[in-house]
């Protein structure tokens, strides 16, 4: 299958998920990277990885429309079956979303429907919770709302600093992510097969 990845910052999902595919030796090929922001580390990582990547910005269009449709045409182009977002700081519009229903996933760094939005897991550790995680689901036409695919549960220590929980979610999304993506991708092939038989 091939995928595409959309980043907006560090990358490092986007790092685990190809290191992942390579190590293993999946048959499923990262075919491009798209980043909206120009000077985003996760374009160093795309081209370490040899993944084709491409960036723009929805300021260099004049709508959201346009802008999706450009992705859209490379996407096409590309042949992309499945779009894995890591990161990416905007909300998918319709454009995307009905050109490709239930093949956009996403991870999102609490457990929703707890603390959505940008900062889950700030907003997790002020709120004093004593469990907070990860969760990976499809995207729809909400903000972190799409139906659920896994979640993770992290504990929050007393002895946890905002710092030390963040590095505990993001080593468990590397974990996570690529092998829910690898499962996510054989039950789709399974169900296409038997759409075929
Ligand atoms: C991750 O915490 C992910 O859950 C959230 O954005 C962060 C991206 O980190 N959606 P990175 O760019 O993959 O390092």
């Amino acid at each position: 299958m091939k995928i595409a990845v959309f980043a907006s910052g560090n990358g490092s999902n986007f790092q685990a998920l190809v290191d992942y595919f390579r190590e293993n030796k999946l048959p499923d090929t990262f075919e491009w990277l798209f980043c909206d922001q120009p000077n985003a580390f996760v374009l160093e990582r795309a081209e370490k990885l040899h993944v084709p990547f491409h960036f723009f910005s929805p300021k260099e269009f004049s709508s959201k429309r346009e802008y999706e449709e450009k992705i859209l045409e490379i996407l096409v182009e590309k042949e992309i079956e499945l779009i894995v977002l890591a990161g990416y700081m905007r909300i998918i519009g319709p454009t995307l979303l009905n050109a490709y229903e239930s093949r956009i996933i996403n991870i999102h760094p609490s457990l929703l429907p707890d603390f959505p939005g940008l900062h889950g897991i700030r907003d997790a550790f002020a709120a004093e919770v004593k469990e907070t995680g990860i969760t990976i689901h499809y995207i729809d036409k909400g903000i972190d709302t799409g139906p659920i695919i896994h979640q993770e549960t992290i504990e929050i220590t007393k002895e946890d600093t905002l710092d030390s929980l963040e590095a505990k979610i993001h080593q468990i999304e590397h974990q996570t992510y690529p092998k829910i993506i690898e499962a996510v991708i054989k039950e789709m092939q399974k169900v296409e097969e038997e759409k075929n038989d």
